[in-house]
Protein backbone atom coordinates (compact mmCIF):
# COMPACT_ATOMS: atom_id res chain seq x y z
CA UNK A 1 0.00 0.00 0.00
CA UNK A 2 1.20 3.68 -0.60
CA UNK A 3 0.64 5.05 2.78
CA UNK A 4 1.33 8.83 3.77
CA UNK A 5 1.32 9.43 7.62
CA UNK A 6 0.51 12.83 8.65
CA UNK A 7 2.98 13.44 11.96
CA UNK A 8 6.48 11.86 11.95
CA UNK A 9 7.19 11.84 15.59
CA UNK A 10 6.41 9.16 18.24
CA UNK A 11 3.71 7.62 16.70
CA UNK A 12 3.78 8.60 12.71
CA UNK A 13 7.60 7.53 12.81
CA UNK A 14 7.43 3.88 14.62
CA UNK A 15 4.51 3.01 12.51
CA UNK A 16 6.00 4.54 9.70
CA UNK A 17 9.00 2.51 10.32
CA UNK A 18 7.39 -1.13 10.86
CA UNK A 19 4.82 -0.81 7.72
CA UNK A 20 7.95 -0.08 5.99
CA UNK A 21 9.72 -2.97 7.01
CA UNK A 22 6.36 -5.06 5.74
CA UNK A 23 6.67 -3.88 2.51
CA UNK A 24 4.44 -0.92 1.89
CA UNK A 25 5.66 2.39 0.76
CA UNK A 26 5.23 5.04 3.07
CA UNK A 27 5.82 8.95 3.07
CA UNK A 28 5.76 10.43 6.57
CA UNK A 29 5.19 14.93 6.64
CA UNK A 30 5.61 17.22 9.29
CA UNK A 31 4.19 19.88 10.61
CA UNK A 32 5.32 22.26 7.50
CA UNK A 33 2.62 19.84 5.08
CA UNK A 34 3.03 17.93 2.10
CA UNK A 35 1.10 16.02 -0.71
CA UNK A 36 -0.99 13.28 0.67
CA UNK A 37 -2.08 12.80 -3.96
CA UNK A 38 -1.59 9.29 -4.71
CA UNK A 39 -1.81 7.56 -1.22
CA UNK A 40 -3.93 4.60 -1.00
CA UNK A 41 -4.37 5.34 3.22
CA UNK A 42 -3.21 8.40 5.31
CA UNK A 43 -3.22 8.41 8.37
CA UNK A 44 -2.73 10.81 11.09
CA UNK A 45 -0.85 11.32 13.44
CA UNK A 46 -0.16 14.75 15.20
CA UNK A 47 -1.59 16.43 18.06
CA UNK A 48 -5.79 16.18 18.76
CA UNK A 49 -5.80 20.05 19.04
CA UNK A 50 -3.81 20.47 16.37
CA UNK A 51 -6.55 18.31 13.50
CA UNK A 52 -7.70 21.39 11.08
CA UNK A 53 -4.30 23.66 11.44
CA UNK A 54 -2.34 20.37 10.52
CA UNK A 55 -4.44 18.79 7.96
CA UNK A 56 -4.92 22.48 6.12
CA UNK A 57 -1.36 22.07 5.38
CA UNK A 58 -1.23 19.33 3.15
CA UNK A 59 -2.80 18.70 -0.34
CA UNK A 60 -4.03 15.96 -1.71
CA UNK A 61 -6.57 15.09 0.92
CA UNK A 62 -9.35 13.85 -1.01
CA UNK A 63 -11.37 11.07 0.47
CA UNK A 64 -8.26 8.17 0.70
CA UNK A 65 -8.99 5.81 3.84
CA UNK A 66 -8.19 7.26 7.00
CA UNK A 67 -6.69 5.77 10.06
CA UNK A 68 -6.81 8.55 12.97
CA UNK A 69 -4.58 7.43 15.95
CA UNK A 70 -4.60 11.15 17.64
CA UNK A 71 -5.44 11.64 21.12
CA UNK A 72 -5.71 14.61 23.33
CA UNK A 73 -6.00 15.99 26.77
CA UNK A 74 -8.69 18.38 25.93
CA UNK A 75 -11.65 18.73 24.85
CA UNK A 76 -13.50 17.05 21.87
CA UNK A 77 -12.97 19.54 18.63
CA UNK A 78 -16.45 21.73 18.74
CA UNK A 79 -18.80 20.30 16.69
CA UNK A 80 -17.59 16.76 16.62
CA UNK A 81 -17.91 13.95 19.01
CA UNK A 82 -14.55 12.86 18.42
CA UNK A 83 -11.12 13.71 16.85
CA UNK A 84 -11.77 10.76 14.27
CA UNK A 85 -15.09 12.51 12.67
CA UNK A 86 -13.25 15.97 12.46
CA UNK A 87 -10.52 14.21 10.49
CA UNK A 88 -13.40 12.43 8.31
CA UNK A 89 -14.86 15.65 8.19
CA UNK A 90 -11.98 17.27 6.35
CA UNK A 91 -10.30 14.32 4.55
CA UNK A 92 -13.78 13.30 3.62
CA UNK A 93 -13.15 9.05 3.44
CA UNK A 94 -13.69 6.28 5.00
CA UNK A 95 -12.19 6.39 8.55
CA UNK A 96 -10.61 4.46 11.06
CA UNK A 97 -9.67 5.07 15.09
CA UNK A 98 -6.80 2.92 15.54
CA UNK A 99 -3.42 2.81 17.96
CA UNK A 100 -4.60 5.71 19.57
CA UNK A 101 -4.87 2.91 22.47
CA UNK A 102 -0.85 1.62 22.23
CA UNK A 103 2.05 3.58 23.36
CA UNK A 104 4.70 4.50 20.74
CA UNK A 105 7.91 4.05 23.05
CA UNK A 106 7.42 0.38 22.85
CA UNK A 107 6.63 -0.44 18.78
CA UNK A 108 9.99 -1.25 18.47
CA UNK A 109 9.28 -4.02 21.23
CA UNK A 110 6.81 -5.57 19.40
CA UNK A 111 7.95 -8.61 17.87
CA UNK A 112 9.73 -9.85 20.86
CA UNK A 113 6.04 -10.89 22.16
CA UNK A 114 5.35 -14.17 22.33
CA UNK A 115 1.80 -13.63 20.85
CA UNK A 116 0.75 -10.28 19.00
CA UNK A 117 -0.79 -7.62 21.66
CA UNK A 118 -4.02 -6.03 20.65
CA UNK A 119 -5.36 -2.84 19.02
CA UNK A 120 -8.74 -1.91 19.79
CA UNK A 121 -9.97 0.54 16.46
CA UNK A 122 -13.55 1.40 14.98
CA UNK A 123 -13.96 2.03 11.68
CA UNK A 124 -16.37 2.71 8.96
CA UNK A 125 -16.81 -0.29 6.82
CA UNK A 126 -15.03 0.60 4.00
CA UNK A 127 -11.99 1.27 6.01
CA UNK A 128 -11.92 -1.94 8.44
CA UNK A 129 -9.80 -4.02 5.96
CA UNK A 130 -7.27 -1.73 5.08
CA UNK A 131 -7.02 -0.60 8.99
CA UNK A 132 -6.81 -4.69 10.16
CA UNK A 133 -4.20 -4.97 7.59
CA UNK A 134 -2.27 -2.17 8.89
CA UNK A 135 -2.82 -3.23 12.68
CA UNK A 136 -1.47 -7.11 11.92
CA UNK A 137 1.24 -5.36 9.67
CA UNK A 138 2.43 -3.51 13.01
CA UNK A 139 2.24 -6.78 14.69
CA UNK A 140 -0.73 -6.02 16.54
CA UNK A 141 -4.35 -8.36 16.47
CA UNK A 142 -6.75 -6.03 16.30
CA UNK A 143 -10.02 -6.19 17.81
CA UNK A 144 -12.88 -4.24 16.37
CA UNK A 145 -14.89 -2.26 18.05
CA UNK A 146 -17.69 -1.13 15.92
CA UNK A 147 -18.20 2.17 13.40
CA UNK A 148 -16.63 5.12 13.68
CA UNK A 149 -19.76 6.09 15.99
CA UNK A 150 -17.39 4.41 18.81
CA UNK A 151 -14.24 6.60 18.31
CA UNK A 152 -15.33 8.80 21.30
CA UNK A 153 -14.88 5.62 23.39
CA UNK A 154 -11.38 4.94 22.39
CA UNK A 155 -10.51 8.69 22.76
CA UNK A 156 -11.81 8.37 26.53
CA UNK A 157 -9.13 5.72 26.89
CA UNK A 158 -6.53 8.43 27.06
CA UNK A 159 -7.56 8.83 30.82
CA UNK A 160 -7.05 4.89 31.62
CA UNK A 161 -3.84 4.31 29.73
CA UNK A 162 -2.17 7.36 30.58
CA UNK A 163 -2.74 6.70 34.58
CA UNK A 164 -1.59 3.24 33.98
CA UNK A 165 1.47 4.46 32.24
CA UNK A 166 1.98 7.01 34.84
CA UNK A 167 1.93 4.49 37.27
CA UNK A 168 3.83 1.06 38.14
CA UNK A 169 2.95 -0.57 34.98
CA UNK A 170 4.79 1.95 32.60
CA UNK A 171 4.00 1.68 29.05
CA UNK A 172 2.08 -1.06 28.46
CA UNK A 173 0.78 -3.65 25.87
CA UNK A 174 -2.74 -4.74 26.26
CA UNK A 175 -4.18 -8.39 25.16
CA UNK A 176 -8.14 -9.00 25.29
CA UNK A 177 -9.00 -12.37 23.36
CA UNK A 178 -11.40 -15.13 23.69
CA UNK A 179 -11.48 -17.90 26.27
CA UNK A 180 -8.83 -20.89 25.08
CA UNK A 181 -7.64 -18.96 22.07
CA UNK A 182 -4.01 -18.77 23.64
CA UNK A 183 -3.90 -22.49 24.92
CA UNK A 184 -1.50 -23.50 22.49
CA UNK A 185 1.18 -20.20 23.79
CA UNK A 186 0.16 -21.41 27.58
CA UNK A 187 1.58 -24.94 26.21
CA UNK A 188 4.86 -23.32 25.17
CA UNK A 189 5.56 -21.53 27.67
CA UNK A 190 4.55 -23.47 30.55
CA UNK A 191 7.74 -25.30 30.89
CA UNK A 192 9.67 -22.10 31.52
CA UNK A 193 7.29 -21.93 34.89
CA UNK A 194 7.93 -25.58 36.65
CA UNK A 195 12.11 -25.29 36.16
CA UNK A 196 12.32 -22.94 38.49
CA UNK A 197 9.03 -23.20 40.88
N1 LIG B 1 3.25 8.90 22.02
C1 LIG B 1 2.36 7.91 22.20
O1 LIG B 1 2.67 6.88 22.80
C2 LIG B 1 0.98 8.05 21.64
C3 LIG B 1 0.16 6.92 21.66
C4 LIG B 1 -1.09 6.99 21.07
C5 LIG B 1 -1.52 8.17 20.48
N2 LIG B 1 -0.72 9.27 20.51
C6 LIG B 1 -1.20 10.48 19.84
O2 LIG B 1 -0.61 10.50 18.54
C7 LIG B 1 -0.37 11.86 18.16
C8 LIG B 1 1.13 12.05 17.90
O3 LIG B 1 1.82 11.76 19.08
P1 LIG B 1 3.41 11.67 19.08
O4 LIG B 1 3.77 11.09 20.40
O5 LIG B 1 3.88 11.01 17.84
O6 LIG B 1 3.81 13.20 19.07
P2 LIG B 1 5.21 13.85 18.67
O7 LIG B 1 6.30 12.84 18.79
O8 LIG B 1 5.29 15.13 19.42
O9 LIG B 1 5.05 14.17 17.10
C9 LIG B 1 4.05 15.06 16.70
C10 LIG B 1 4.04 15.17 15.19
O10 LIG B 1 2.98 16.05 14.87
C11 LIG B 1 3.50 17.15 14.16
N3 LIG B 1 2.85 18.37 14.63
C12 LIG B 1 2.95 18.98 15.82
N4 LIG B 1 2.19 20.08 15.88
C13 LIG B 1 1.61 20.18 14.69
C14 LIG B 1 0.73 21.11 14.11
N5 LIG B 1 0.28 22.16 14.79
N6 LIG B 1 0.33 20.89 12.85
C15 LIG B 1 0.76 19.84 12.16
N7 LIG B 1 1.60 18.91 12.64
C16 LIG B 1 2.02 19.09 13.91
C17 LIG B 1 4.99 17.23 14.42
O11 LIG B 1 5.58 17.84 13.30
P3 LIG B 1 7.18 18.04 13.16
O12 LIG B 1 7.73 16.66 12.86
O13 LIG B 1 7.34 18.96 12.00
O14 LIG B 1 7.64 18.61 14.48
C18 LIG B 1 5.31 15.74 14.59
O15 LIG B 1 5.60 15.14 13.34
C19 LIG B 1 -0.92 12.72 19.29
O16 LIG B 1 -2.25 13.04 19.00
C20 LIG B 1 -0.84 11.79 20.49
O17 LIG B 1 -1.76 12.13 21.49
C21 LIG B 1 0.52 9.25 21.07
Amino acid sequence: MRITVIGRGHVGGALARRWTAAGHDVTTLGRDGGDATGADVVVVAIPGDSIAVGLAKIAGLDGQVTIDASNTFGDRPAGYDSIAQQVRSMIGGPTAKAFNTNFASIYDAVDAEPIPPSTLFAADAEAREATERLIRDAGFEPIHLGDLAKAPLLESLITLTSTLERGELGPFFYRFHRPGELASSRAISAPHRTVNP
